[in-house]
């Protein structure tokens, strides 16, 4: 299995280009299922979600094909000839649920496997369950999967969620897309990758009014087209690297990120003493003078993104002063922790928070990546620890981050992936 050693203690100094959004692109290749024309996706990130996804949607029968060479823009197409997500696919990765909302609105079917937990907590599926049942499916729980049927088209409801749920959004617009009359979901999520499936569902032909608001209005159509869509740039993968521009004393220029998308992110990094300035193509994040302690909340957007949670933490930990990062989405997102305490960090957990006491520096050691963003903490304490570090299981990281040691090689970090 590879690993990524790192040496610490150098400065980055650079430009890292920030690719597409993987949480944007993942339910956006679900939604060619909802048509039989191409859907021509471009800005799709390099990914082994994006290539899970890609399977996924083979079983079903839409093929994913590159249109350039570098693989960036991808054309799906075909016919849905299975309706069944099968559960070494969805236990891989949990976004595999996204398909479960289209092959119901499209053929009136479909059976996917349960996605179990997962290293981060339980993660439920109740509400994208529920909201399709008031849509008009039957779903009974067989074998652990989840069979859903509808007689007929689905047909619109309105849906209040009792908390916010980016996936169960994510799920109910797609099958309200396709369903008859109106569908109001309240108190959705208002992630900017929702935004993104909602502008390309819109291009494909659906009527969806709230864009961007907690109240989405979905006025079904009996079919969608194709359509030409470009993915948002990753603001996740922009602040993680503006977390490693920050946490090595350097400076980046991020090119094609973009600041309206970060929410309490930029706010709370500045809050911190990280220098963030919007340039035409981009933003420059710069740290000139110390780090300090800040308190943060996990929150749906626009507050402080859980998946941001463990890289700020890891900046925390060398910042001067204490902080308390307080986390409200996942119960069990804290498995950084002990790891970076490896390294020599004093981070203390109690309950859903965790006391940070910035430490002036840390130590290289041998550490092990416990979920995506977990792995990328971890690598960001290696670029401030003196000595190496070395980050196994990577293939968590694989899943989310492109190409992480070369962007990080190429601004001066002392940083390899190791085969084997
Ligand atoms: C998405 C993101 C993930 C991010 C998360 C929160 C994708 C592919 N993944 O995950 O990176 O960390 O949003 O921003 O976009 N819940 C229930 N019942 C449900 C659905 C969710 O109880 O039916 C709970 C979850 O356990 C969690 C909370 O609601 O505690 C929020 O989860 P949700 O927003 O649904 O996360 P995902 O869509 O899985």
């Amino acid at each position: 299995m590879d690993r990524i050693r790192i040496r610490g203690g150098r400065p980055l100094s650079g430009e890292i280009k920030v690719g597409g959004a993987k949480n944007a692109a993942l339910p956006l290749m679900a939604a060619g299922l909802l048509t039989d024309q191409r859907l021509t996706l471009s800005n799709v990130p390099q990914l082994a979600d994006v290539r899970t996804m890609t399977l996924l949607l083979a079983q079903h029968g839409i093929a994913v094909d590159p249109v350039t060479e570098d693989g960036r823009a991808l054309s799906l197409g075909g016919a849905i000839t299975g309706t069944e997500a099968p559960y070494d696919i969805v236990r891989k990765m949990r976004a595999s649920f996204l398909v479960l909302g289209p092959l119901l609105a499209r053929v009136g079917e479909a059976r996917v496997s349960l996605p179990g937990g997962c290293g981060i907590g339980a993660r439920p599926i109740d509400l994208h369950l529920k909201g399709l049942e008031q849509l008009g499916a039957r779903i009974v729980l067989e074998g652990g999967y989840i069979d859903a049927r509808v007689r007929g088209r689905l047909k619109g409801a309105t849906i209040v969620f009792p908390f916010v749920s980016v996936g169960a959004t994510e799920n109910l617009m797609m099958a309200a897309s396709l369903a008859e009359g109106r569908t109001v979901l309240a108190n959705a999520a208002r992630e900017p990758e929702i935004g993104d499936l909602a502008a390309g569902l819109v291009a494909m032909g659906a009527r969806i009014e709230g864009i961007g608001s907690d109240t989405l209005t979905i006025e079904g159509v009996e079919r969608l087209g194709g359509a030409e869509h470009a993915i948002i740039p990753d603001r996740i993968e922009t602040g993680s690297y503006a977390c490693a521009a920050a946490i090595s004393g350097g400076s980046v220029f991020l090119r094609g990120a973009r600041l309206d998308h970060l929410g309490a992110t930029v706010r709370i990094l500045r809050e911190a003493g990280v220098d963030i300035d919007e340039q035409a193509e981009g933003l420059m994040v710069r740290r000139l003078n110390g780090l300090h302690g800040a308190d943060v909340m996990t929150e749906p957007y626009p507050g402080f993104p859980t998946d941001m949670q463990a890289q700020f933490m890891a900046l925390m930990a060398v910042a001067e002063g204490a902080s308390m990062v307080t986390e409200t989405i996942f119960e069990n997102r804290f498995m950084h922790v002990p790891e970076l305490n490896r390294m020599g960090a004093r981070i203390n957990v109690h309950g859903a928070s965790a006391i940070v006491r910035g430490v002036g520096g840390l130590s290289g050691a041998p550490v092990m990546a416990t979920d995506l963003r977990a792995s990328l903490s971890l690598i960001l304490a290696g670029l401030a620890a003196q000595g190496d570090t070395i980050v196994s299981r990577v293939y968590h990281l694989d899943r989310g981050y492109e190409a992480v040691e070369c962007k990080l090689a190429a601004c001066g970090a002392d940083i390899e992936r190791v085969a084997g």
